[in-house]
């Protein structure tokens, strides 16, 4: 379901029309959806979110008794998220690291590194001499893994097992295993992988499978010890079937089974979308109502300048109608839609801004409210907020027991 939950229904309930859109974030679902994933994991799994998924300070803190660290992916992630929740171990990931960025990930003590490339490696070891001289620094090589067979057939964002910038390529893997063990102050911990989003368990659990052999066969061909693998985010959100969830339960079991067979090892997830897409709804009001060449439209404020979404991922944004009772203020009749389905679109200038198609929404009225589920992830953070110059939406945090 993407209904709202009581406390974000009766929060956009109180809201003003020009206090919408706006975001609302249930921190209690979010908490609990996060205890329920932790609890699906073996202890032996850690459990790192991806900022990048949304970087809300909010959301962070209320994150923190559920994770074990966060994984962050430019210098601005690291510095916005060890100011939100300070103790919390980070790891250090991402394509293009700046020198800069490394000298304050080095400053800042991150836990891990996650290291891209065999030119990051070298830059890492200096500027370690330099800036972090007789500290030890601990690195995950990432590599972009072949995987076999059809698992990442037909999923949505694959960053591996393809030509990609992301991470090295699997036939450097000896001489960068050999590179670190020749820059003093660097301690391979082991090997980082994030393969593709929109993995549903089974997959993911073959793709882990295949990330743990290679990088056991990588440590034991090298004869050095193999502590970590982390085998990346990625578990599946279905935004055409908001109902159904990851199958942690499934996936925490796999991985149990997969570190039994690894005693040595620690292994560890960073999923972002599937712990923070459930906690957030984009919430606002229908402005006009009209056919075209023989569709119906709801013009609704904002759009995916706000939500973007259903623009990247070629979705439709799942949604709840909240019929408005509030009189008409204006002596014409009020637009309302005359067929069982409609298309809700944004403010912008462009057909791409489309939020949802085909909405099983008759008699939708100017007026009305819409609160679009699945908007805790990739949402506002990676949307092109001063395209037409629109107000910004509100932020509203609640809990089940009233006010955040
Ligand atoms: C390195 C890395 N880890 C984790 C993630 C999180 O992926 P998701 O939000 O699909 O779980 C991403 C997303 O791009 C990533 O690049």
């Amino acid at each position: 379901m993407t209904d709202p939950t009581p406390a974000v229904r009766a929060r956009i309930a109180t809201l003003p029309p020009d206090a919408l859109p706006a975001y609302v974030y249930d921190l209690t679902a979010l908490a609990t959806h996060a205890a329920r994933v932790r609890a699906a994991l073996p202890p032996r799994v850690e459990l790192y979110y991806a900022a990048k998924a949304n970087p809300e300070p909010r959301l962070l803190t209320a994150l923190r008794p559920h994770v074990d660290g966060y994984e962050v992916s430019s210098g601005g992630e690291l510095a916005h998220v060890h100011g939100a929740v300070p103790d919390a171990p980070l790891a250090f990931g991402g394509p293009g690291k700046t020198p800069a960025e490394l000298v304050r990930a080095l400053e800042l003590g991150v836990a891990r590194f996650h290291v891209e490339s065999g030119h990051e490696l070298r830059m890492l070891g200096a500027l370690a001499a330099r800036h972090a001289p007789g500290r030890r620094i601990a690195v995950l090589l990432r590599f972009n893994l072949p995987v076999d067979g059809d698992a990442l057939d037909g999923v949505s964002l694959a960053m591996g097992g393809r030509p990609t910038p992301f991470g090295a390529d699997p036939a450097e893997a000896d001489a960068l295993v050999e590179a670190v063990a020749s820059l003093p102050q660097l301690e391979l911990r082991g090997v980082h992988a994030h393969l593709a989003s929109g993995l549903r368990a089974p997959e993911q659990l073959a793709v882990a499978t295949a990330i743990v052999t290679w990088a056991a066969a990588l440590a034991a061909r090298h004869g050095v010890p193999l502590a970590e693998v982390v085998v990346g985010g990625g578990m599946a959100v279905d935004y055409g079937a908001p109902g159904e969830r990851f199958a942690w339960q499934t996936y925490g079991g796999g991985l149990g089974r997969l570190a039994g067979a690894h005693p040595e090892l620690t292994l560890r997830i960073e999923p972002g979308r599937a712990l923070t897409a459930y906690c957030g709804w984009y919430a606002t009001e229908v402005l006009d109502v009209k056919a075209s060449h023989g569709e119906e439209f709801a013009v609704v404020r904002g759009g995916t300048h706000h939500l973007r979404t259903p623009a990247t991922k070629g979705h439709d944004q799942p949604c709840t109608v909240l019929p408005s009772d509030a009189p008409w203020p204006h002596p014409w009749p009020r637009p309302a839609a005359r067929g069982d389905r409609i298309t809700l679109t944004g403010q912008l200038c462009t057909p791409k801004d489309l939020l949802a198609r085909g909405v099983a929404a008759p008699g939708l009225r100017a007026g009305d409210r819409v609160a679009f589920g699945l908007a805790g992830a990739y949402a506002w953070n990676i949307s092109h907020h001063d395209f037409l110059m629109h107000p910004r939406p509100g932020f509203h945090f609640v809990t089940s027991g009233g006010e955040a």
